[in-house]
């Protein structure tokens, strides 16, 4: 026997989950937090998972069912699934409109214009409410069972809502993906070693055609309804606007973007509208579709084969086309990093010319092993860089080869390496390479590195653009009759700005090692080596193994500083720098401080310093500084008037020392 309390209780949080999911995905207004619902959904299937005869088909709980094993099943759509004709320009709409209202015998036609998206069309049948079956469309009058996974797909109501529900109810939607999903997903896959899918519509209909819906149950699946097949027992709405507010109603999901319209001028201010808006939607759309509202018109005008007269798409220019590859090209970006990029036969994609897409980096360029000759399609969405998201395999030609990725910079032949994971190539001639030449003395001239004021990004594109500097020792040369002729540079500015050079001769090596910009070389880096060679002679004799003895350098450091200090051209610059009067400070001899590791206690008032001042002294020079005498403490300080921690130290034999040996401690060198 269950109790009632329960039964009943099972009853409510099955129809608060049902409200709150009608509120989350249908009216996109959710009134509780994530941690909510998950807190109602636990009970639930608690409950369920005490008194199992209490799981009821339709209850959220039971959206993931077992694997199927033999296939998807063949099911008859009990209305055909019909697909759209196409219009691509104003004269084809104007067409298809003249048509409609010859047939129907009107002057202007009542339109509902509905974006396209771009997914996998489904057939969902409810009966007495309940979802019953899932289908795809097939060949429009048979397709493929996919009940099980449709089940899964959040959006999508197990029961429909009220008592206004039609005994038998064919619904027609669009399974889709969001941008923002396919993003998540497609980084799942990469994390997982797994192929990232190329487009929304692959990620729908890959995931819809999985045998095991638990792995669709994982997938970041959307639904929105736009039409009916079968309407058995119920009013049906009389036009295709109250048609989609009535599904709303009984908890399907509709698109929010529908429109009613007037005629073709009506049609196309709405095509214009959702086109300009399409890169802000938070899903892709490949058009619009234009449906004739009166559902009885729709009735009287028919179908002709597979197509409705009384409906058609008018799609965006497409984002994706077929090319070829004609070449494969290296380019040196500022930081130097090598990116490979395709050139392309020139196609048109989304109303833009296209001729060169991204190849990311040489891993991925291998992993997908595209080559020069490639059959690829080519996808440009709204700003983002045009991306080949396929290529044709079998229509590769014969002569065409893996693509060897170079092992000098294209732009300035210095050798390159390997950086971030082995994912990113970098040219090694930093201080030389012309397509680094700004970025580079932008670095060097930064608070941090040689801390040249004035030098900002502006300046340096000047200097760079008029040929003056061409890498940053060419900075020292710099005249103040050479900077006057620069736009907006008066005498008194030029004057301070070689002021400001001449002073920055005078610098750290730590600075200056940061400032030369060597990959895998950040400021705490450049400060290590510093210390350890003292020179930069020293640094840049040495050899990997040498370098990768010195703390925090691993070999992926030491091959990068190792490449660029054997580079000649940074090695010419070098010698410039030099040569132009850099003074590098010399490195104080390090020697660690006696008391670096050691446990300190001070007892008594010291009279040359405060107990603070001591402490932080104690504390720079790496010592540990507490207030009690234990049996870690190393040496007791002892000061006028000491207290009973003496007596402590004197038990526990710890050394006692005076103010003067504190002297001495803190004087050595740290
Ligand atoms: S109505 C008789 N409305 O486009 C009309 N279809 O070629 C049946 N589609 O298979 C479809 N968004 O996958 C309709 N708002 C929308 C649509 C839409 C996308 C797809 C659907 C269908 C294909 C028609």
């Amino acid at each position: 026997m269950i109790p009632k309390a329960v039964r009943q209780r099972a009853a409510s949080l099955r129809e608060q989950i049902r409200e709150h999911n009608y509120l989350y995905y249908v009216l996109d207004n959710p009134e509780i937090t994530d941690a909510e619902y998950d807190a109602l959904f636990k009970e639930l299937a608690g409950i369920e998972r005490q008194y199992p005869e209490l799981v009821t088909a339709d209850s959220p709980t039971q959206r993931v069912g077992e694997a199927v094993t033999d296939g998807f099943r063949p099911v008859v759509h009990g209305q055909p699934m019909l697909s759209l004709s196409n219009v691509f320009d104003a004269d084809d709409l104007a067409d298809f409109d003249r048509r409609v209202r010859e047939r129907l015998g009107v002057d202007v036609v009542t339109y509902v214009g509905e974006p396209k998206l771009d997914g996998l069309a489904v057939n969902i049948l409810y009966e007495g409410g309940l979802l019953k079956q899932a289908a795809t469309r097939g060949d429009g009058t048979v397709g493929e069972d996919v009940t099980a996974n449709v089940r899964t797909v959040r959006g999508c109501p197990l029961r429909l809502r009220g008592s206004d529900v039609p005994a038998r109810l064919e619904v027609r939607g669009e399974i889709y993906i969001t941008k923002a999903g396919l993003a998540a997903l497609n980084a799942r896959q990469l994390a997982a070693q797994g192929r990232p899918f190329a487009n929304p519509r692959n990620a729908a209909a890959g995931s819809l055609r999985q045998l095991n819906p638990a792995v669709t149950a994982q997938r970041p699946l959307s639904l929105f309804c736009y039409a009916a097949g079968d309407f058995v027992g119920g009013r049906m709405p009389q036009t295709q606007a109250d048609l989609l507010v009535f599904l709303k109603e009984i908890g399907l999901p509709v698109n929010p973007e529908r429109r009613v319209v007037q005629g073709v001028e009506g049609c196309l201010a709405y095509y214009a509208d959702l086109e300009r808006r399409r890169d802000g939607l938070g899903y892709d759309i490949d058009g619009v579709v234009y449906k004739v509202n009166s559902l009885r018109d729709q009735a009287r005008l028919g179908a002709v084969s597979r197509s409705p007269r009384w409906a058609v798409a008018h799609k965006f220019p497409p984002e994706e086309m077929p090319t070829r590859v004609e070449a494969i090209e290296v380019q040196v970006g500022r930081t130097g990093a090598l990116t490979p990029v395709a050139v392309l036969k020139p196609v048109a994609v989304g109303g833009v010319v296209v001729s060169h897409a991204t190849l990311h980096n040489a891993f991925e360029l291998a992993r997908r092993d595209i080559r020069v000759g490639d059959m690829v399609h080519v996808r440009r969405a709204g700003d983002v860089i045009p991306e080949i998201t396929d290529v044709r395999l079998n229509e590769r030609p014969s002569w065409a080869v893996p693509f060897v990725f170079p092992d000098h910079c294209p732009v300035c032949g210095s050798p390159v390496v390997r950086a971030e994971g082995g994912m990113i190539t970098r040219c090694a001639g930093g201080l030389f390479c012309p397509a680094q030449r700004k970025q580079t003395v932008r670095h060097f001239a930064s608070r941090r590195a040689l801390d040249i004021e004035g030098v900002g990004e502006k300046l340096v594109d000047q200097l760079v653009d008029t040929g003056l500097v061409r890498t940053v020792a060419d900075l020292y040369h710099l005249s103040v009759e050479q900077l006057q002729k620069l736009e907006r540079m008066g005498l008194r500015s030029a004057q301070k700005l070689v002021e400001a050079i001449s002073r920055s001769r005078r610098t750290t090596l730590p600075k200056l090692l940061y400032g030369l910009g060597i990959p895998e070389v950040g400021e705490a880096t450049a400060q290590v080596l510093a210390r350890h060679f003292q020179t930069l002679d020293a640094l840049m004799a040495a050899d990997e193994e040498t370098l990768m003895t010195v703390p925090d350098i691993g070999p992926v450091a030491a091959h990068a500083i190792r490449t660029f200090f054997t580079e000649s051209h940074n090695h010419k610059v070098i010698a410039a720098l030099k040569a132009a009067g850099l003074e590098i400070a010399p490195m104080a001899a390090i020697v660690p401080s006696p008391v670096a590791g050691k446990v300190i206690v001070l007892t008594g008032s010291l009279r040359g310093l405060t107990r603070a001042q001591a402490q932080a002294a104690l504390r720079a020079r790496g010592a540990k500084v507490t207030e009690s005498v234990s049996a870690h403490t190393d040496y007791v300080v002892a000061g006028d008037d000491p207290g009973s921690k003496i007596e402590r130290a004197r038990t526990l034999g710890i050394p006692v020392v005076t103010e003067a040996q504190l002297q001495e401690w803190l004087s050595a060198p740290s």
